[in-house]
C-alpha cells in the first residue's frame, strides 16, 4: 500500500501570500498536479496539518476547490485530513461535511481508521491547543489512543501535526509537543505501532522514537530554514518544496521524499545495455 503525505499548505483565502511572499495555493497546485502524474499512484492521501493558515471558513474554502483534482482522479484516492496549529477544527469539519472521521469523537479532531481491513490501521492525533503554536497530548487524548492501539491489533501508522522530538531548530522546538515522555512510553508498548509521521517543521526530519521512525514531511509551498544553533532566527526558504510516499509492504515502511518542480531528465544510465561512458 503507498501513501502519500502532504503537510502544511497553508493556504489563504483569496489566495493571499503567506507572509506576504508565499503563493501558498499555487505551491498545492503544483504538488497535486505532480501527484497525479506520479507513475503509481497512492491508495490514500494523509495531509498533517496546517492545511490553512488562519483557520477561516474562506481558507478552508479554497483549500476544497485545490484538493478537488485529487477526488476527481480516476483512483479516487481517500485523503484524510489532520489538523495543525494553524487549523481550527469546527471551521474545517464545517467545510468537509463528508469526511465523517474528522467528526467521529466529539473532544478532539482525532480518529482510527482501516485502511486495508486487517492489513494496515491510520491513526490520527489532534495535538493541537486552540490559539497556540505549540502542541500536546493530554491525558485525555493518551487514554483514547492507548485503548484504540489496546483494542486492534493491526499494524498501525500514526498521524500527527507536531513531531514528538527534539529537532534542533530551536524556534520550531520552542513550539513542539508537550508530553513526549508518556506518548513515548505508550508508542513503545504498543509494539504494532510501524511509523510516527508529522508535519509543523516544513522539512524532511527522522528519528527513532519509541522504537520506532518518526518523521517529519517538507512542506508543499515554503521550507523552515535549517539553522541548528541555538537562538537561531525564525526564518523560512524557498527551498524546493515536497511531499512524501511512504510504501507499506505488510513488515515496514520505506519513505521516499519527492521534490515538487521541473527538474531535467530523467535519463537512461544505459545505450544497448551498456553504461554511458
Ligand atoms: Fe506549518
Ligand atoms: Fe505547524
Amino acid at each position: 500500500m503507498l501513501i502519500a503525505q502532504l503537510s502544511d499548505l497553508h493556504i489563504k483565502a483569496d489566495r493571499r501570500k503567506a507572509y506576504g511572499i508565499v503563493d501558498t495555493a499555487a505551491f498545492l497546485e503544483r504538488a497535486v498536479t505532480q501527484l497525479l502524474a506520479s507513475p503509481k499512484l497512492p491508495d490514500a492521501i494523509v495531509l498533517t496539518g496546517d492545511l490553512v493558515d488562519q483557520g477561516s471558513p474562506d481558507d478552508y474554502a479554497l483549500l476544497r476547490e485545490l484538493l478537488a483534482p485529487l477526488q476527481r482522479s480516476a483512483s479516487q484516492m481517500p485523503c484524510f485530513l489532520v489538523a495543525g496549529n494553524h487549523d481550527e477544527s469546527t471551521a474545517l469539519r464545517a467545510a468537509f461535511p463528508e469526511h465523517r472521521y474528522l467528526a467521529s469523537e466529539a473532544s478532539f479532531a482525532h480518529y482510527a481508521i482501516d485502511l486495508t481491513v486487517g492489513a494496515l490501521r491510520l491513526i490520527a492525533l489532534d495535538t493541537t491547543i486552540p490559539r497556540q503554536g505549540s502542541g500536546m497530548l493530554c491525558a485525555e487524548r493518551l487514554r483514547w489512543l492507548d485503548a484504540q492501539l489496546t483494542a486492534n491489533p493491526t499494524p498501525t501508522l500514526i498521524a500527527m501535526h507536531h513531531p514528538p522530538f527534539v529537532t534542533g531548530i530551536s524556534h520550531m522546538d520552542e513550539l513542539g509537543l508537550a508530553n513526549r515522555d508518556e506518548f513515548e512510553k505508550l508508542v513503545a508498548r504498543h509494539t504494532h505501532v510501524k511509523r510516527i509521521i508529522c508535519g509543523h517543521l516544513h522539512r524532511p526530519i527522522e528519528a527513532l522514537f519509541g522504537g520506532v521512525i518518526a518523521s517529519t514531511c517538507p512542506s508543499t509551498a515554503h521550507q523552515v530554514a535549517l539553522n541548528l544553533l541555538p537562538n537561531a532566527p525564525d526564518q523560512f526558504v524557498m527551498e524546493p518544496p515536497g511531499f512524501q510516499l511512504h510504501h507499506w509492504d505488510g513488515v515496514r515502511f520505506v519513505t521516499h521524499t519527492v521534490s515538487v518542480g521541473q527538474y531535467e531528465g530523467p535519463y537512461y544510465f544505459r545505450q544497448g545495455g551498456v553504461l554511458i561512458d
